[in-house]
């Protein structure tokens, strides 16, 4: 085998909380390679905070679970889906403790008692969120990297840029359209390599980095998606961005969240001449559903002209705090905000992908041996709007049935011989200022015309600019060398163009999507969600 070539029977993309997890589940059915385009923790994953929500406590029921998490879903939650990931979610996180994950635990019990200490979020009925204090994502990684090291059927490529996948239609096969394998940047060699599988796994996260502000660390940005789409996979809901109301605000954060469990401890959201604003905007105030507060915020930003508001929990005790949010604590004095005596300069930012591949509840997409799963893939278990902690259940629990899925396939060995990549071989230093440019001007257009208050006119301004700077990407892509800025910032083109394309589909608003021209939910809307499919017009799909 050329050195360029590599073999497996499962190639994983991504090592977040659903590619590893994945990983791991299946590595006793055959080899796995895990590919991962920067060091193996990097992930959206390993930010997250507030925790994993999952029914775990007498007080609580599955039952409540699925309507809270359809009231966010503003009705475009799809029944099966849901009642299924909910329900099987508290298995997954005893699975996920008997592999070493330490979640936190009630302080206040007498001794010998012992009760995970659940947290509240936005739109939950019931204190159900199990957190690792506020990192609850670095000690997933944490767990999950340590039980997958060493394993003999595992192999992780870190700093492997996933680039295209390779299909059927791709090498001109006379078949029914299906995987092969996939093209990868090593990027500290500099060379493309073949790797070929019967079996691809998208686990490669979502696309904050579409936009201007995010809490997403700088991998996010959508190349699964875009990927996919390129392979003529369908794509579902992209209008559904979900814009975190509380990301800090701060001169030298680039991006640092501060949960919503701040907010479920009793944090309040407050302008900055101290006036309690939520109280105008929904019954439950500063824990009501996340697009209802992002919104408020919008709002109150743009009426006051100030460039952020405040969210205070200095009447809680410093012990407390410093206690339960020790990261967050810990990051802001850095900035010079004791959080324990100030209040937390906030805006919101971008957060979590709701639409995305669309998939079974399996995580199996519309193309023979190709998967999705987690952030990446849209099973619609979040409708119009996630529910707060529902993403690594999710992630946890489909990753489970995809791996339990693939047990009973049977998928024939993919082509022999697989052609390498075929570089372009021309890198003119003038142009790659042209990157950089187009990188920013991106993120800025989905910030002023795509964000959180929509029109019809900013979003076709917005797909204008868009759609000139695809075709200058496109100009030049084949000339250069693969680098990862160039193969990111084609994938953010294109699911900018998703975004937009998406949002100018759906004619009314509905959770996350919020426009000026139709300022309310269409019934008839209720049970369409948006379908993309590469080289047809956009439409939608009656659920
Ligand atoms: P990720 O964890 O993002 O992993 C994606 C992986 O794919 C990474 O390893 C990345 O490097 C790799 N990758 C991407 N593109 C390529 C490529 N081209 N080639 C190779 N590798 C690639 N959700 C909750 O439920 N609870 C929370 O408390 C919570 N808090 C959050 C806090 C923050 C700050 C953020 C940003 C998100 C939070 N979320 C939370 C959302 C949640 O963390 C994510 O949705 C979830 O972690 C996604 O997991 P994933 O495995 O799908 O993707
Ligand atoms: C948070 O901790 O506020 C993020 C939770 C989530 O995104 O689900």
């Amino acid at each position: 085998m050329s050195p360029k070539n590599r073999d497996y029977d499962f190639i994983v993309l991504g090592s977040g909380i659903a590619g590893l997890y994945f990983s791991l589940k299946a590595a006793p059915q055959g080899k796995v390679a895990i590919i991962t385009k920067k060091h193996r923790a990097e992930s959206n994953t390993n930010y997250a905070q507030g925790g994993i929500a999952a029914v775990t406590s007498q007080e609580d029921s599955i039952e409540k679970h699925i309507q809270d998490t359809c009231a966010a879903g503003a009705g475009l939650c799809h029944p099966d889906a849901v009642k299924q990931i909910l329900t099987e979610g508290p298995a997954r996180i005893q699975d996920l403790v008997d592999l070493g994950m330490e979640f936190s635990e009630r302080e206040d019990l007498p001794a010998g008692k012992r009760e995970w200490d659940l947290g509240k979020e936005g739109g939950h009925s019931k204190r159900r969120i199990l957190h690792a204090k506020d990192i609850t994502g670095r000690e997933v990684e944490r767990a999950l990297l340590q039980a997958i090291a060493d394993h003999p059927n595992i192999d992780i490529y870190e700093n492997y840029f996933a680039i295209e996948l390779i299909t059927s239609e791709k090498l001109g096969l006379q078949e029914l359209n299906r995987c092969h394998g996939i093209y990868v940047l090593d990027t500290s060699q500099g060379q493309v390599m073949t790797f070929r599988a019967k079996i691809i796994i998208m686990a490669t996260g979502g696309c904050g980095k579409v936009y201007l502000y995010t809490t997403n660390p700088d991998i996010a940005t959508g190349d699964g998606v875009a990927m996919a789409y390129r392979a003529g996979v369908p794509i579902l809901n992209m209008e559904f961005v979900q814009f975190h109301p509380t990301c800090l605000y701060h001169p030298k954060a680039k991006t640092f969240l501060i949960t919503e469990a701040v907010r479920g401890e009793g944090g309040i959201i407050k302008s900055q001449t101290g006036r309690e604003f939520m109280d105008d905007y929904h019954p439950l105030k500063s824990l009501a559903p996340r697009d209802i507060v992002a919104r408020a915020i919008d709002k109150e930003m743009k009426r006051e002209g100030s460039e952020y508001v405040h969210l205070d929990i200095t009447h809680k005790s410093a012990p407390f705090i410093m206690n339960r949010f020790p990261n967050i604590y810990e990051t802001c004095l850095r900035f010079g905000i004791d959080i324990t005596k100030q209040p937390i300069p906030i805006v919101p930012a971008a957060h979590y992908q709701c639409g995305g591949i669309q998939t079974n509840t399996n995580g199996e997409t519309s193309l023979t041996g190709l998967f999705a799963i987690g952030e990446v893939a849209c099973t619609g278990l979040h409708g119009a709007n996630r529910l707060a902690s529902n993403s690594l259940l999710e992630a946890l629990v489909v990753a489970y049935r995809a791996a339990k899925r693939i047990k009973t396939l049977s998928i024939e060995e993919p082509a022999p011989n697989l052609p390498p990549w075929e570089d372009g071989d021309v890198i003119d230093p003038d142009e790659l200022v042209v990157i950089a440019h187009n990188w920013d001007e991106i993120r800025r257009v989905m910030w002023d015309y795509v964000g959180i208050v929509r029109t019809q006119k900013r979003l076709e301004r917005a797909q204008k600019r868009i759609l000139n700077l695809q075709s200058e990407i496109h100009d030049y892509y084949p000339n250069f060398q693969v680098t990862p800025d160039l193969l990111e910032i084609r994938n953010l083109a294109t699911v900018a163009d998703l975004i937009i394309n998406a949002s100018l589909t759906r004619p009314e608003s509905r959770g996350l999507h919020y426009t000026l021209d139709h300022p309310n939910q269409d019934p008839t809307w209720a049970t369409r969600d948006t379908i993309l499919i590469k080289d047809q017009s956009p439409g939608f799909l009656i659920t």
